[in-house]
């Protein structure tokens, strides 16, 4: 008895260990997305507009991570997230240049709905690359920070033979609404910015092969 006590004890060692090193050094956990406010949905429809004159003072992490949840977070034990996906095949990845972020190091994050949390990608203010080498539109600089939303058809390919090329940019523009309902909503401000440079882009935020930068989300307070 003893003996399978210890040998149980070990291997929960091992698993804890393996699951410790298989979570990045790095991973920022977000405070919990409130799923209620003050804001109806009529109202915030009514007042979305893009913003292209965005504060440049800093938003808080409690706020980047309502922004986050609000394009990809999950809202049920199965996994389905706020916006919808082609056959739950979820081919979109969130990403956020954190620049002025109360609580966040100046950097590129990527967002894990699963977890609700932040991995450090690559540590630095990726803004001004971003906007010099792929979009040119000055005026996203002054956000405090930029989601980006990119997709990989390849994660819909064995549901969905042949237009998930297209499908990517349909859920990304779902995402989006989301995001600026909700960004609305807690009195920021954000613009769908689809005129940027896509290998400039892949480039600047050191995108994986296959995945398809979609939108460019500069956010800020009105
Ligand atoms: C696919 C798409 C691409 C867009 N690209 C840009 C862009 O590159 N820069 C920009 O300032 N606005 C961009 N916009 C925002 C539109 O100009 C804006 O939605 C439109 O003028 C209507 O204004 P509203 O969003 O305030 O209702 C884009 C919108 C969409 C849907």
């Amino acid at each position: 008895m003893r003996l399978v006590l210890i040998g149980s004890a070990f291997a929960a060692l091992l698993l804890t260990g393996v699951a410790q090193a298989a979570e990045p050094a790095a991973a920022i956990a977000l405070p919990a997305a409130k799923v209620d406010g003050k804001v109806s949905v009529e109202k915030a429809l009514k007042e979305r507009r893009s913003l292209r004159r965005p504060s440049p003072a800093a938003l808080s992490l409690a706020e980047i991570a309502q922004l986050a949840w609000s394009a990809q977070g999950v809202t049920d034990e199965k996994g389905h997230r706020t916006a919808p996906s082609a056959m739950a095949t979820y081919p979109l990845e969130l990403y956020v240049l954190a620049g002025s972020v109360a609580g966040l190091a100046p950097g590129l994050y990527r967002y894990r709905p699963e977890k609700h949390d932040l991995v450090l990608v690559a540590a630095g203010d990726k803004r001004a690359e971003l906007v010099e080498k792929a979009i040119g539109q000055d005026w996203i600089l002054k956000a405090p920070a930029v989601f980006v939303i990119t997709g990989f058809a390849e994660r819909m390919e064995a549901k969905i033979k042949e237009r998930s090329s297209s499908f990517i940019w349909v859920e990304a523009g779902l995402a989006a609404q989301s995001f600026f309902l909700e960004a609305t909503a807690l009195g920021m401000g954000s613009t769908y910015v689809g005129g940027f440079k896509p290998d400039a882009t892949r480039s600047v935020l050191g995108l994986a092969a296959g995945e398809e930068p979609l939108a460019v989300l500069p956010v800020g307070k009105k």
